[in-house]
């Protein structure tokens, strides 16, 4: 079957994004097996903050009205296992620095174009998983759960995320493209929130 056009139309306009983050620090030390365990913490540091501020924004959608259960789909448990693994104590964690550059929530279509990103992460994450397997010895038992994410469902759970946003859609010009422009948007804000914790990480 053809894939829907919202779908296909997600995944072309933001490619050029995706591959900019696989491609930069994060993503390129990640594949070529060179991050430092310092890095890898550091990068768990930014994703929570980043999840964290995200994740409270998006809690507040009717997601039952779209067949999503939001909070299976939570990552912050994941996160903060995998840095109490690294060493974080609980006061530690409060104290992280979270994202305040959020890209706009007002509607449930921005809010699903938001959590494309964040759903999409988890495909990405099972390749991420067996690097920090390969790289640091961890799974998803000490060290490696939020990459590990949703385990052997990464490809149900997708599927039916992808359903929803088909469903948000409703083959609607308008809301076809507020969800692209927010999963846009949210890559942007994803990349100048890695870029800033690059940059602070140069100057010690
Ligand atoms: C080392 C870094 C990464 C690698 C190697 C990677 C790899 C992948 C792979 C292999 C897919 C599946 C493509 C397909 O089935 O056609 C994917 C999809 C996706 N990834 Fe990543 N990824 C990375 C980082 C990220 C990050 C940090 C995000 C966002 C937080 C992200 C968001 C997405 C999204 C939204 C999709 C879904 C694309 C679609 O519409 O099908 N990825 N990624």
């Amino acid at each position: 079957m053809e894939k829907p056009r919202i779908l296909a139309e997600l995944k072309n306009q933001t490619r050029p994004q995706h591959d900019s983050v696989e491609g930069n620090l994060f993503g390129k030390a990640m594949m070529a097996g060179t991050m430092s365990l310092e890095q890898y913490k550091e990068f768990l540091q930014k994703f929570y903050g980043f999840h964290l501020a995200l994740e409270q924004a998006l809690s507040s959608f009717d997601w039952a009205s779209l067949g999503i259960d939001f909070d299976e789909r939570r990552k912050i448990a994941f996160l903060e296992q995998d840095l109490r693994a690294l060493g974080l104590s609980d006061a530690d964690i409060a104290l992280l620095p979270q994202a305040d550059d959020l890209p706009p929530m007002q509607s449930i279509e921005e809010a699903v174009g938001v959590m494309y990103v964040m759903e999409g992460s988890t495909l990405g994450g099972q390749i991420q998983a067996r690097q920090v397997q390969k790289m640091f010895g961890f799974g998803a038992e000490n060290g490696a759960a939020y990459f590990s994410s949703y385990g052997a469902n990464v490809g149900v759970m997708w599927k039916a995320y992808s359903e929803a946003i088909v469903r948000a859609a409703s083959d609607n010009a308008a809301k076809e493209t507020t969800i692209i422009a927010s999963a846009k948007a949210t890559f942007t804000a994803l990349e100048r929130w890695l870029m800033l914790d690059v940059a602070v990480a140069e100057e010690v």
